[in-house]
């Protein structure tokens, strides 16, 4: 079985994709990862994200790998572990320009569906309900308000996680400069002309604004009595 999962960034997709996979047995795809990995190959081969042709190469030629971590999973590109370094600023600011390449997403979309060719996944992005895998058992397409995501984010750069009810304090100045990046992106995101944001027709939409962790995931298992069935197996 597919699900797909979707959203703007902060919606706390990755953490609840990666939950309701562990929960029901399938493996989790974070296809975010592979668009940050093409962005982080770009700038060690020196390569401008904003040279289509250029990108669309390293696109070409890039060897991404999925390890399993301690603390989720690890990301190696062209052997070297980036799992920190393709969530830098430097790589943030690059990967909208290498997304939007179409090249670059016909690359990355047909590993994505020979991953999806062996079934059970959730795959978590921008466009796997509607381009990756239009006939995905289960789409959701999750968000929430910007001020709830600016605050996600922001407590997660403090080292807290909102997901597991770890709540810091934090600076109002970074999390002002956080949403405004945050609506920056959205905009950039929808309003692209190759794959834009946008949920599927037949997506289910939870807004997980005032919801917990628990509570999304939940409400997504739910939505599928094979979900429902593979988590109760493996609980018992
Ligand atoms: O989910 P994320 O923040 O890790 O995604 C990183 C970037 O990749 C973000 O700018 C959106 C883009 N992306 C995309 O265009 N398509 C996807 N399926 C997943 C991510």
């Amino acid at each position: 079985m597919i699900v797909a999962i979707d959203g703007p960034s902060g919606s706390g997709k990755s953490s609840v994709a990666r939950e309701v996979a562990r929960r029901c047995g399938l493996t989790y795809l974070d296809t975010g990862a592979m668009y940050r990995s093409v962005a982080h190959a770009c700038l060690s081969r020196g390569v401008n994200p904003e040279d289509a042709p250029a990108v669309a190469e390293v696109a070409r030629t890039v060897r991404i790998e999925f390890l399993p971590g301690e603390d989720g999973q690890r990301v190696l590109v062209d052997g070297e572990d980036a799992t920190t370094q393709s969530r830098t600023p430097e790589v943030e600011r690059a990967v909208p320009p290498v997304s939007a390449t179409p090249e670059v997403r016909e690359t990355m979309v047909a590993i994505q569906r020979q991953f999806g060719a062996a079934g059970n996944v959730v795959a978590e992005g921008r466009d796997i309900g509607t381009v990756v895998f239009p006939g995905a058992d289960v789409k959701v397409f999750l968000s929430a308000s910007p001020e709830a995501r600016a605050r996600r984010r922001a407590v997660q750069r403090q080292g807290g996680n909102l997901a597991t009810g770890h709540d810091v304090a934090v600076d109002a100045d970074a999390e002002r400069a956080i949403l405004a990046d945050l609506v920056r992106r959205d905009d950039y995101d929808s309003s692209r002309e190759a794959s834009p944001l946008r949920p599927a027709e037949d997506a289910h939409r939870i807004d997980s604004s005032e919801l917990s962790f628990e509570q999304v995931v939940k409400a997504i298992i739910e939505l599928s009595p094979e979900l429902a069935a593979r988590a109760e197996g493996r609980r018992s």
